[in-house]
C-alpha cells in the first residue's frame, strides 16, 4: 500500500509531540496499520524555533492553508489551535479538497463542528478530534464506536488538566495559585489563551462536544452554563478540605424531556470519591449508558505524550480505512433540541 503522508500545523507541545513519534515509532505504526505513516510537510509560524526534533527532511510552509492543499499530503493534522483564524481557514481548505483532517482542537469544533463535520462529509473527509476531549483518554471512540449501541443517560467529569492541576497543587503543596500555575504552564497543559483554561471554558467546549456525541445533537457550546475556577480562593479549598471535601471544576450533561442540560462549574466532591481523588492533570469522565450502565474512563487530560496519543491513534484509524464520521452519525441527523437549566448533578 501506499504510504500515508502528513501535513502537520502547528508545532507547540502537541505538534511537536506528534513529530517526535512519527519518527521514533514508524516500525510500529506500519505493522499496526500495513501502511507506512510519513510527514511530507509541517508549518508554524517561526521557522527557526528549536523544537527538539529535527524537521530537516520535511518540506517547511509558512502558510498552513498552502500546506492543507499541498499535493503531497494525504491528512492535514491541525495543532495550532484558535477557534477561526488559520485553524478554521486551512481545516476547511483541506475538507474542501477532500483530504482527511485530525485535529486536536475543541475550540474549533465546538464553534464550528457542525458546519465542518457537513464539509468533509460533502468532500467525503474524514474529520475526527480525539485528542481535543480528555486528552489521552479515548472518550470519543468509546462513545462512538463501543457504547454506540446505548441510550446515554448522562456524561459528566473533569476535563481540564490545567484546573485540576492548580486545584490540587494549592490543596496538596500549599502553593498559591500564580505557583500553580506556572507549574501547569511548564508541563505544557495551558492553552495559548489561559483564561480559556481557568474561565471554563475551555471545559466547557469538551462537555459540549461529548454531548453532541453522546446525544446526537448539534453541539450548542452557547448553552453551556458556565462558571471557572477564577471565584475559587485557598481559603474556600481549605474549608473544603476541613469538611471532607475537595472542589473540582465538574461538568455534566444530560438529555430529558425539557431539554440539553450542560454545566460547567465548581463543585464540591468527597475527598474520598474517585472524582476526589483526581489530581494533577488527570482527566476523568463517567458516562451512563441505558445497557451497559456506568462507564468510567481515567488519565491524563493534557501534556505532549498523552495529547500525541490521541492525535495518532485517529491517524491509525484513517490509515486502517476507518471511516468515522465526526459526531459518530451524519452531521445533518444531529437534532436541535432546546436548552434546559441544569439541575444538581
Ligand atoms: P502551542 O504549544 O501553543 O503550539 C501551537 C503551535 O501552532 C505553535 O507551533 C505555533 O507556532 C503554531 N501556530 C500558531 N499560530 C499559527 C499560525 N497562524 N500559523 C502557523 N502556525 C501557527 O499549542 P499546543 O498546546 O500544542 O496546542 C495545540 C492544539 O492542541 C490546540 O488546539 C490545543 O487546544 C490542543 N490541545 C492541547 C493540549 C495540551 O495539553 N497542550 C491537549 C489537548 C488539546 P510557533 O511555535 O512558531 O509559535
Ligand atoms: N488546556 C487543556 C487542559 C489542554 O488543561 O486540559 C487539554 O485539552
Amino acid at each position: 500500500p501506499s504510504p500515508l503522508r502528513l501535513g502537520i500545523a502547528g508545532l507547540g507541545t502537541v505538534g511537536a509531540g506528534v513529530v517526535k513519534i512519527v519518527r521514533q515509532k514508524a516500525a510500529l505504526l506500519t505493522e499496526r496499520t500495513g501502511r507506512s505513516i510519513e510527514i511530507s510537510a509541517v508549518s508554524a509560524r517561526s521557522r527557526d524555533k528549536d523544537r527538539g526534533v529535527n524537521l530537516d527532511a520535511y518540506a517547511w510552509e509558512d502558510d498552513p492553508v498552502a500546506l492543507a492543499k499541498r499535493d503531497d499530503v494525504d491528512i492535514f493534522v491541525e495543532l495550532m489551535g484558535g477557534s477561526d483564524g488559520p485553524a478554521k481557514a486551512a481545516t476547511e481548505a483541506a475538507l474542501r479538497a477532500g483530504k482527511d483532517v485530525v485535529t486536536a482542537n475543541k475550540a474549533l469544533l465546538a464553534h464550528h463542528g457542525q458546519a465542518l463535520a457537513e464539509l468533509a462529509e460533502a468532500n467525503g473527509a474524514v474529520l475526527r478530534f480525539e485528542a481535543a476531549v480528555a486528552g489521552g483518554i479515548p472518550v470519543i471512540k468509546a462513545l462512538t464506536e463501543g457504547l454506540a449501541g446505548n441510550e446515554i443517560d448522562r456524561v459528566m467529569g473533569v476535563m481540564n488538566g490545567t484546573c485540576n492541576y492548580i486545584l490540587t497543587r494549592m490543596e496538596d503543596a500549599g502553593l498559591s495559585y500564580d505557583e500553580a500555575f506556572a507549574e501547569a504552564d511548564g508541563l505544557g497543559y495551558l492553552e495559548a489563551d489561559p483564561n480559556l483554561d481557568v474561565g471554563g471554558i475551555d471545559a466547557g467546549h469538551k462537555l459540549s462536544l461529548l454531548a453532541s456525541i453522546a446525544y446526537g445533537t448539534q453541539v450548542n457550546f452557547d448553552a453551556v452554563e458556565l462558571e471557572g475556577i477564577g471565584r475559587v480562593s485557598i481559603e474556600d479549598i481549605r474549608q473544603a478540605a476541613d469538611m471532607g471535601f475537595r472542589i473540582k471544576l465538574l461538568g455534566v450533561s444530560r438529555l430529558t424531556g425539557r431539554g440539553l442540560e450542560q454545566s460547567m462549574a465548581p463543585c464540591l466532591v468527597p475527598a474520598t470519591s474517585p472524582l476526589g481523588q483526581l489530581v494533577g492533570g488527570t482527566n476523568m469522565v463517567v458516562i451512563e449508558g441505558d445497557q451497559v450502565g456506568q462507564i468510567v474512563l481515567r488519565g491524563a487530560g493534557a501534556g505532549e505524550g498523552p495529547t500525541a496519543s490521541a492525535v495518532l491513534g485517529d491517524i491509525l484509524d484513517i490509515a486502517r480505512g476507518t471511516r468515522l464520521t465526526t459526531f459518530g452519525q451524519p452531521a445533518g441527523t444531529l437534532k436541535s433540541v432546546p436548552a434546559a437549566k441544569a439541575t444538581t448533578p
